[in-house]
């Protein structure tokens, strides 16, 4: 006799484990299967977020950001720091440990939340009367049954056509996560989310980084004036980005590669690098779910279709994450797994797109909510605009970190706020506010009479809210 459960997720990474315990909390009996392996071949739950995302980029970066202010910046200090030396081998085996200190807090979730776990691929059998059956695929085969399905498979690296991953010279974002020591060309393919941290982190370590990028804009999703901003402060670290290119043949051998590409102008260039990384996107993940055994319906993308409530074409299989619409991001994966288990449950569960932030972890970093100003003149919407600098916040000078601004835009007639972009210090711990806000409907007014905490790298918030009124009063 088959396992039932009332809800069985497929997927454990941020919006399948968060699913899996929020519907445990409401009292189902819940299954969760993940597949990920560890180096040892165990379980290693999280995803993609967790073992080859969101984490290990963290990691890296904070090592390298380090590495670099003990270079660049102690001297600033007063601090001597000579023959400044970096351990690559340590600093994978810190991001390694990070990623499995993660990976057993997701199995010591499980278990405190009384979700059973399954380690292996999960994909779908037949329909039955009780809901569904699910095959699992793991060290032993077995069939449990769901009444609902929770599919959250995820997402994988988009590859360039004909230029497939081999993860030693042709890398996906997995492969640049753990290079073996730095490479001394490395070239990124796309200046998404992935060409920047990554490159980045690299540039950092002392690798000759050079991004090429498809479109002729620079973060074309960020707001105009916060990118230019940005591409500034990477221009100046020595970040190479190339807009507007067109890549041709790439060419591996045993000495590395060879990136052929027309720039801008339409002349026809080469690069010889180290290390290529192609981060061109990702693709949505349904490869061993049998979706087809149940006509569970894909979009020309291969994501599976959903409505906003994030339910199936079948009945009592819902999808959540990056194999579903939307951005793909940890946090809206969790948001949705969350809305679905309380709709489930009969609840009303709730995820706001417009106020999803979004966040790039590079220094400077970049973060924002809501329309970006180019989109606000598209839809001819009447707004005002208040920037404040980070160069005139005390908290940022006593920090040595003066790049960059937060912006605020407002509706003209409510002043509702409708957008805040940073581009500075800490803008991924800063945008919380605004995100708050926007969530309440709070005006611009609302921010700049609220009490800020000097000195602080928020006040330049509150000093940005207060230039939507034309009123700063410290610039
Ligand atoms: P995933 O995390 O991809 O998890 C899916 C899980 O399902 C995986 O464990 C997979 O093995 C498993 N699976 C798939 N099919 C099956 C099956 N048939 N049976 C059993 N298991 C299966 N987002 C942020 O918000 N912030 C960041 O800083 C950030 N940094 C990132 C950095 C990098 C380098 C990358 C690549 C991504 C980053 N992201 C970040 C994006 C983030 O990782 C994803 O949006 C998030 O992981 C999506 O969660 P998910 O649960 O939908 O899918
Ligand atoms: P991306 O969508 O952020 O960027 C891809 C870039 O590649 C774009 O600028 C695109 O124009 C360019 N591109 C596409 N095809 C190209 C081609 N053939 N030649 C040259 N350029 C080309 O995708 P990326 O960086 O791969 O990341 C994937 C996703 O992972 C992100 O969209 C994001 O959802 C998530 N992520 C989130 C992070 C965060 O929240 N901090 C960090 C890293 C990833």
């Amino acid at each position: 006799m088959s396992q039932a459960f009332d809800v069985v997720v497929i997927g454990g990474g941020p919006g399948g484990y968060i699913a899996a315990i929020r519907a445990a909390q409401l009292g189902f009996k819940v299954a969760c299967i993940d597949e990920w392996k560890n180096a040892a071949g165990g379980p290693a739950p999280g995803g993609t977020c967790t073992n080859v995302g969101c984490i290990p980029s963290k990691a890296l970066l904070q090592s390298s950001e380090h590495f670099e202010h003990a270079n660049k910046h102690f001297a600033d200090h007063g601090i001597s720091a000579t023959n400044v030396k970096i351990d690559i081998a340590k600093m994978i085996g810190r991001k390694d440990t990070v990623v499995k200190q993660n990976n057993d807090g997701i199995l010591y979730l499980f278990k405190k939340n009384k979700v059973t776990f399954f380690h292996g691929r999960g994909s779908f059998v037949k329909a039955v009367e009780a809901g569904y059956e699910i095959q699992v695929a793991g060290a032993k085969e077995e069939v449990i049954t769901g009444q609902q399905i929770i599919v959250a498979t995820g997402s994988n690296a988009r590859a360039l056509p004909g230029v497939p991953f081999d993860e030693e010279t042709v890398l996906s974002n997995d492969g640049a996560l753990r290079l073996g020591a730095v490479p001394k060309k490395l070239v990124l393919i796309g200046s998404g989310v992935i060409g920047l941290e990554m490159g980045s982190v690299w540039r950092r370590l002392g690798s000759e980084v050079t991004v090429l990028e498809g479109l002729p804009t620079f973060l074309g999703a960020v707001d105009e004036q916060i990118a230019k901003e940005a591409k500034k402060a990477f221009d100046k670290q020595g970040l190479k980005i190339e807009l507007g290119v067109k890549v041709g043949e790439v060419k591996t051998g045993k000495k590395g590669v060879n990136v052929a590409y027309t720039n801008a102008k339409g002349e026809a260039q080469s690069l010889d690098a180290d290390k290529l990384v192609i981060s061109i996107g990702r693709v949505p993940n349904t490869i061993g779910l049998n979706a087809e055994a149940v006509g569970l319906q894909l979009d020309e993308r291969g994501a599976i279709v959903v409505d906003a409530e994030c339910r199936t074409s079948l009945k009592g299989v819902w999808a959540v994450g990056d194999v579903v619409r939307g951005p793909m991001l940890a946090h809206k994966a969790e948001e949705e797994g969350v809305a679905v288990a309380e709709r489930i449950a009969g609840q009303h569960g709730h995820v706001n797109f417009n106020t999803v932030p979004w966040v790039i972890y590079t220094s400077p970093e970049i973060a924002w909510v809501g329309e970006t100003e180019q989109q606000l003149k598209a839809r001819d919407a009447k707004y005002k605009a208040g920037t404040f600098p980070f160069l005139a916040n005390g908290r940022a000078r006593a920090l040595g970190d003066t790049t960059g601004m937060v912006k605020f835009l407002a509706d003209a007639a409510t002043d509702e706020i409708l957008g805040v972009h940073i581009v500075g210090p800490m803008a991924s711990e800063l945008i919380s506010e605004a995100v708050v806000a926007m969530e309440f409907k709070a005006s611009a007014e609302d921010i700049a009479r609220i009490c800020h905490a000097h000195p602080s790298l928020s006040e330049a918030t509150k000093e940005a809210a207060l230039a939507v009124d034309k009123r700063t009063l410290n610039f």
